[in-house]
């Protein structure tokens, strides 16, 4: 993982194609003897994490997608309540913390100025522990917090953020293994959980062989100035992270929504002109998701669906379905942002931006 573009066009695409070498590299030195090894959070790691039952995570931008994603799985997996807040929102308001609390900050640079001025907020109230998850070891924010837990993602050159995103997905997920393990995981749920997430980097590899097709799909997206990403459970954050890819690399408007508030307002703007990029795992909200898209479909609109083998969806006139890989449990988030950056990308190219800086944007906020 070098700081040159190599064989690719961009950054970003090199970095994309990055993610199944870096969720590799990881995954291995967080685990030892097949479960996760919590000195890899440092040395009192167990002492300070071992009581926990509430987490709040603080993050920007794409690293704040990345725990918003988390929350689902640590409430569902261990039983802790977890609150997720923007940083710049979380350093401005009083915040309520219950003993056995863990702060965590979630950031790719560890410079931030807003999550970096979180942390330093966070140490003046009674938190059980800090916690980053951060991809520049000698940052700021590793320095000042008490556990460290850095990913392994090498250098991010793209100003998209991409590779940073899906390794803190999986940082997030061991540290949510990490913390059901002292609310009572046993050790043979443990294994198989971290079996799944062993198959992250095969099942990111066979997503980059549908690049062809995501480059077709670009093509109308990149045609249009709006697009609506749709999800739900996980898949929600997951539409927000790709709504934001699209954003951010091709200037268009773009927006995710929970499927569920399709008919709460921007089902009003859905006709024969807007794609609808909706994320169907095949999962227990499977058959809801169905309904919401037939309402889309009942007012025309441009259906990409990306969706498991066997969830039983096919193309139509109006309907394109792009399958996946059935991943399932904690690495499907992983399996389903790699098609939204590619799906990006393309259609940055298609509009001609600049994919490796965007215009107004930067790499690191580090000024408020
Ligand atoms: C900027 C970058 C984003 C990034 C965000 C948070 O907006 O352009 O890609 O997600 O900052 O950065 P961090 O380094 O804290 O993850």
């Amino acid at each position: 993982v070098d700081a040159t573009k190599g064989i690719y066009d961009h950054f970003m695409q090199k970095e994309i194609f990055e993610q199944d070498t870096v969720l590799e590299r990881t995954l291995l030195p967080a685990l030892k003897n097949g479960l996760v090894n919590e000195a890899a959070l440092g040395d009192n790691a167990a002492e300070l994490l071992k009581d926990i039952e509430h987490v709040h995570i603080v993050a920007c931008g794409t690293s704040y997608h990345a725990g918003m994603v988390a929350s689902y799985t640590l409430e569902s997996l261990c039983g802790v309540t977890c609150k997720v807040e923007l940083a710049s929102e979380y350093r401005y308001r009083r915040v309520v913390v219950k003993p056995k609390t863990l702060f965590v900050t979630l950031s790719q640079s560890g410079e931030t100025a807003d999550t970096l001025a979180a942390l330093r907020f966070a140490k003046r109230q009674p938190y059980q522990a800090t916690l980053a998850i951060c991809n520049v070891p000698e940052s700021s924010l590793v320095r000042e917090s008490q556990l460290v837990f850095l990913t392994q993602a090498g250098p991010e050159i793209g100003v998209a953020s991409t590779k940073a995103f899906t390794t803190q997905l999986m940082n997030m997920s061991l540290l949510a293994v990490l913390l059901a393990r002292y609310q009572g995981l046993s050790q043979h749920r443990e294994l198989a959980l971290i079996d799944m997430l062993r198959r992250a980097p095969e099942q990111v590899r066979r997503v980059y062989s549908l690049d062809n097709q995501i480059a077709e799909l670009a093509e109308g997206i990149a045609e249009r100035n709006y697009a609506l990403f749709l999800g739900r459970g996980q898949m929600y954050p997951i539409a927000m992270e790709g709504a934001l890819k699209l954003k951010e690399i091709t200037y268009m408007s773009a927006e995710a929504y929970a499927a569920g508030e399709l008919k709460h307002g921007p089902l009003a703007l859905v006709d024969s002109q807007v794609p609808v990029v909706a994320l169907a795992p095949y999962n227990p909200l499977l058959a809801k998701m169905k309904s919401n898209l037939a309402e889309v479909r009942a007012r025309g609109g441009q259906l990409i669906v990306i969706a498991d083998e066997g969830a039983g969806y096919r193309d139509g006139t109006s309907e394109r379905v792009l399958t996946v890989p059935k991943s399932g449990g904690l690495i499907s988030p992983i399996v389903y942002t790699l098609p939204l950056q590619l799906l990006a990308y393309h259609a940055a190219l298609y509009r001609g931006t600049n994919v490796d800086q965007p215009r107004n944007l930067a790499k690191s906020v580090t000024v408020e």
